[in-house]
């Protein structure tokens, strides 16, 4: 590895993630859909996901994981001076849910807006946010990935409802002189392919909510092509190499997804945080959930070399590597 120099950064403070209080496992489903355990694990890695109940939504969960956010970095909210919340499924067409998030925290004035870019939207919103805090124009920022796609799901479309959950994650990022934080971020989109995986309505088309249609294998061949290049990418920007990973933590669509594309790089499979059985697809909550697990349970440790990917509708996608 090549000496990481001294800067101002964007470094993680603390981490949490929040989930409804339902879990639905594959059996539940069944009941619901012609589908089976069998094709849902083989094909997926599926095994359950949280449904948001009444009362839970995108501002409520991004909330609680903010609080716990916060609680990990042993900051007040009070402090912050930036929220920027990824989310495709916002409570409001508006206000921004981060805005809604603002007023459940308590803070009197802050920056806060929302960032959509579905899947990738968390990588999207860490890199607004690095940006900010490295040019000075915040301190302290939540940094949130939050969704309740399952309000957007054909629950008779076996082919969509099986994959998707609910769920939030939240980074505390603070701007400090080091060599610890954000190494170097790198984001793509292409909008030739709008078509693949959409939602069929909108507030300037439909004027309905609309549900969530996608043609699943295309979109999986894009994905580990878009994912394994752009992990290459951000590496080469930060100086690095996939030999000085510690660990991936990958947008958790498919698990033969995570295990095509570290192939791809050539990483070892055991480096690679899988939380798709337990949460299945949470779209721009899946990349801090599955952070704030691996965290939570020990596996990452301060000091270590950490590469996020995401890919979503869009296309869009991206990475961020950072030292934690
Ligand atoms: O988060 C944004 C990015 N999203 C993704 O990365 C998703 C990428 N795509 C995928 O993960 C996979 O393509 C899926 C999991 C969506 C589908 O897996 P697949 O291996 O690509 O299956 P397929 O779509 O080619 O379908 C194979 C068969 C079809 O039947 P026929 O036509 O071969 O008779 C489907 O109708 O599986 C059938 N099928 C199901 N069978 C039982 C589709 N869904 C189901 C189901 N249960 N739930």
């Amino acid at each position: 590895m090549s000496e990481i120099a001294t800067a101002r950064r964007s470094v993680v403070a603390g981490v949490g993630s929040a989930l409804p209080a339902r879990r639905v496992d594959n059996a539940e489903l069944i009941e619901r859909v012609d589908t089976t355990d069998q094709w849902i694990v083989e094909r997926t890695g599926i095994r359950s996901r949280y449904i948001a109940g009444d009362g839970e939504t995108t501002a409520s969960l991004a909330h609680d994981a903010c609080v716990k956010a916060l609680e990990h970095a042993g900051i007040a909210a009070a402090e912050v001076d930036l929220i920027v919340l990824a989310t495709a499924t916002p409570d409001q067409t508006f206000p921004s849910s981060a805005t809604k998030v603002q007023a459940m925290l308590g803070i009197p004035d802050c920056i806060a807006f929302d960032v959509h870019a579905v899947c990738t939207g968390f990588l999207y919103a860490l890199t607004v946010a690095d940006s900010m805090l490295r040019s000075g124009s915040a301190k302290t920022a939540l940094v949130i990935g939050a969704e309740t796609f399952s309000r957007l799901l054909d629950w008779e479309d076996r082919t969509t409802c099986v994959l998707f959950g609910d769920g939030a994650g939240a980074l505390v990022l603070r701007a400090e002189e080091g060599t610890r934080g954000i190494l170097a971020t790198k984001l793509h989109a292409d909008g030739r392919h709008n078509d693949l995986l959409f939602v069929d309505g909108g507030p300037s088309t439909t004027g309905t909510v609309g549900k969530l249609r996608m043609k699943g294998r295309e979109v999986f061949r894009h994905a580990v092509v878009n994912l394994a290049d752009v992990l290459n990418e951000v590496l080469g920007i930060a100086g690095l190499t996939s030999a000085d990973v510690d660990w991936v933590v990958p947008h958790q669509a498919n698990v033969r997804i995570l295990d095509a594309t570290a192939r791809k790089l050539g990483l070892p499979p055991e480096k690679v945080v899988v939380t798709v059985d337990r949460h299945a697809n949470t779209s721009a909550a899946s990349v801090p959930l599955a952070l704030d697990t691996a965290v939570r349970d020990g596996r990452i440790k301060r000091g270590d070399l950490i590469v996020l990917e995401a890919m979503g509708g869009g296309f869009t996608w991206g990475a961020a590597a950072l030292k934690y």
